[in-house]
């Protein structure tokens, strides 16, 4: 009997300890490494997304004052990687659109040198 109890705390405090870990993953900090941002795949993908979501509010077609112009010179990786999937006012979020690929490449196109909104 005793034993059977012991297996049962066993088990809860695994599922509990798994739980929290899978919790963890999904808060776990986003790292952008230089491959990463330079990587062609990525540009592309991000690209793709930009065209489909961010450029009528951000882009060169946009209607004056929808929203900023945006100035990735003056931005972290991972400060556009919150207003993106966060958002912000007035910036919508996306993260229940994108999963974290997807957000972390349209970040890496915002941050490409050929980025063009
Ligand atoms: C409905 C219009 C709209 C769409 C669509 C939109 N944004 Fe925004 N975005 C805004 C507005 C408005 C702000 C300014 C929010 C504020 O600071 O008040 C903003 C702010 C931002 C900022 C911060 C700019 C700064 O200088 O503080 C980033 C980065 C950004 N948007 C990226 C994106 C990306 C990437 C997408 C596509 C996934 C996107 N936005 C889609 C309206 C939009």
């Amino acid at each position: 009997m005793k034993i059977v109890s012991i297996l049962g705390v066993g088990a809860l405090l695994f599922s509990v300890g798994f739980g929290a870990q899978s919790v963890l993953a999904d808060d776990a900090p986003v790292v952008f490494t230089e491959a990463f941002l330079k990587d062609k795949a990525i540009f592309k993908q991000g690209k793709e997304i930009w065209f489909e979501q961010c450029t009528h509010c951000h882009g060169y077609k946009a209607y004056p004052g929808k929203a900023p112009k945006l100035k990735p010179k003056r931005y972290t990786p991972e400060f556009v990687y919150k207003r993106v999937s966060k958002g912000f006012k007035k910036m919508p979020a996306w993260e229940e659109v994108y999963d974290k690929d997807e957000l972390m490449a349209v970040v890496a196109y915002v941050k490409h040198r050929k980025f063009s909104p």
